[in-house]
């Protein structure tokens, strides 16, 4: 398999994994294999903590439905929003939420080329998923050049941790990265970088890496 066809696979997996969970599930959290909304708040509170979305164009790639633009107007924050995903249910939702936003359906991974620039690249929950037909850090390091391309200011990426959270099971389908391979990739690109590591467990350990574009 060449690699436009590794990523068609896996877009075609992705696709089939979400659709079966969102006809089970509908809209929630779980549907995205989040454990529940105050979760996806923790991780949504640490990125506000350390980036001024406030003003910005953002990128959302695998947007879901659209929950990170829901929180950032919660906050007063306002910004320009463009969200990308693969799944057209999930999409459907998100316009129908938030008709003050664009919404493009791509797959990222083949489809860059045709997705508007902007400020900020951000990806939440994109990379968790154990990959069989690709190394996984292969995968990522794909996916960092592509949305480095992509933005003018910023990258912003987050990943479960290898340094997990004591007591909590290891799950088999999920891929942990280690932060200092991801801050070495990072480093590729550009000497301006941030690693969050010290938020909290939500309930595995999580860190996200920013990039900013020199
Ligand atoms: C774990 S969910 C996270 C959703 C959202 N970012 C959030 O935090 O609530 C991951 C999302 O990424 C999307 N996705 C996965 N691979 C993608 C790709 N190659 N291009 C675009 N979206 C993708 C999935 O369809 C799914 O909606």
């Amino acid at each position: 398999m060449n690699k436009n066809e590794v990523y068609e696979t896996i877009y075609k997996e992705t696709l089939a994994r979400y659709q079966t969970r969102y006809f089970e599930l509908g809209v929630s959290p779980q549907t995205l294999g989040w454990g529940k909304t105050s979760d996806q708040q923790e991780r949504f509170t640490a990125l506000i903590n350390n980036y001024a979305f406030h003003g910005e164009t953002i990128l959302d790639i695998g947007c879901g439905f659209a929950d990170f633009y829901e929180f950032l107007k919660s906050k007063g924050i306002l910004c320009n929003y463009i969200g990308v995903d693969i799944i057209p249910e999930f999409l459907a939702c998100a316009r129908k939420k938030f008709p003050d936003a664009a919404f493009i359906q791509a797959n990222f991974m083949l489809e860059s080329s045709r997705l508007p620039r902007a400020d900020v690249v951000i990806t939440n929950g994109t990379l968790n998923f154990k990959q069989t037909l690709i190394n996984n850090m292969e995968y990522t390091s794909d996916f960092m050049k592509l949305a480095y391309e992509k933005a003018d200011k910023a990258v912003i990426m987050d990943f479960l941790s290898t340094y997990r959270t004591k007591n909590y099971p290891k799950e088999e389908q999920v891929f942990y990265h280690d932060p200092s391979e991801v801050l070495k990739m990072a480093f590729r690109y550009t000497n301006d970088v941030k690693l969050i590591h010290n938020y909290q467990a939500i309930p595995q350990k999580e860190f996200i890496c920013m990039l900013y574009s020199n």
